[in-house]
């Protein structure tokens, strides 16, 4: 079994300092739920683990069954296994779809994957995703709509066949029909024993794939770990009991200039400073 190991992962952004001593352990077959107020570093980890140059470690470690993780390149952290689905897909105009799958699936692989055997697997995940196959053809995320791009990101999860998935906010944007597919394309990766890290800020799709564990990341470090009932606590009374319960100020980020808004979020109103108990 595969495990990924973060500790007291440390982590700055334009010499901005956002994950604050980082623990972390995520198991294959495990689904983590990742929740946590806006702008609290939950996207910087995953960022992190994924090898964005943007984002500096300063401390601490991130190791796959024992390997350093930091240490490897980030095409060498897609070969081990690892794929994050971003918050924010990027748009990569003049880059085909299809050729740009084939490419970050041939990484991965010894042999180069035969022209017939790429297009039966590519046709075949466009199948499941609902997404018509002429949209391979199209460049990458490029003018795609919020919903399609997300689609694609899965579309791309089931194409690399990771170890470790990690979906940031991967419901956002996405309809009631897409969210349904989503979650039944994670369901069945759930059932090959893959691992999955889900953030969202919403209840719905947690209860549509079933999380194993929850851990909530407030100012940079996850404050709570605990079961899958730590969603439905979070989804029907806010973050403000973390404050109550565990003496943690969630207004401490946002004083050195972070957003911590949460937006249209059923929480919003729980996030208010001066509320006193
Ligand atoms: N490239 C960057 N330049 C400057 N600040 C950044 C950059 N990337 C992230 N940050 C800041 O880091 C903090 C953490 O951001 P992050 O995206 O990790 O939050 P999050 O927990 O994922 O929030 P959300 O729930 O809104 O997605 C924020 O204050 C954000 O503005
Ligand atoms: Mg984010």
């Amino acid at each position: 079994m595969s495990t990924l190991t973060i500790k007291n992962l440390h982590v700055s952004v334009k010499g901005k300092k956002i994950l604050r001593g980082v623990d972390l352990t995520l198991n294959e077959g495990e689904t983590l739920a990742l929740l946590g107020p806006n702008g609290h570093g939950k996207s910087t980890l995953l960022a992190a683990i994924m090898g964005n140059p943007n984002f500096e470690v300063t401390e601490g470690s991130i190791e796959l069954d024992g390997k350093d993780v930091l240490a490897m390149e980030v095409d060498e952290r897609s070969k081990a296994g690892l794929f994050l689905a971003m918050q924010n897909p990027v748009e990569i105009p003049g880059v085909n779809s299809a050729e740009f799958y084939k490419a970050a699936l041939n990484v991965r692989r010894e042999k180069p994957i035969s022209v017939f055997e790429y297009y039966r697997l590519l046709e075949k995940a466009y199948k499941e995703m609902g997404i018509p196959f002429e949209m391979s053809q199209r460049n990458l995320n490029e003018g795609f709509s919020g919903g399609e791009k997300k689609r694609n990101e899965i579309l791309q999860m089931k194409l690399l066949n990771p170890t470790f998935a990690f979906l940031d906010e991967i419901d956002s944007g996405l309809d009631v029909d897409a969210m349904r597919v989503v979650a039944k394309a994670i369901e069945e990766e759930q059932g090959k024993g893959k691992g999955f890290l889900v953030i969202s800020h919403y209840a719905r799709l947690y209860t549509m794939i079933h999380p194993t564990r929850t851990a909530v990341m407030v100012n940079g470090r996850i404050v709570v770990e605990g079961g899958p009932e730590i969603v439905t606590r979070i989804d029907t009374e806010g973050y403000e009991w973390i404050r109550r319960e565990y003496g943690i100020s969630l207004e401490k980020l946002e004083k050195e200039g972070s957003q911590v808004s949460l937006g249209t979020c059923s929480t919003k109103v729980l996030l208010n400073g001066d509320k006193k108990e």
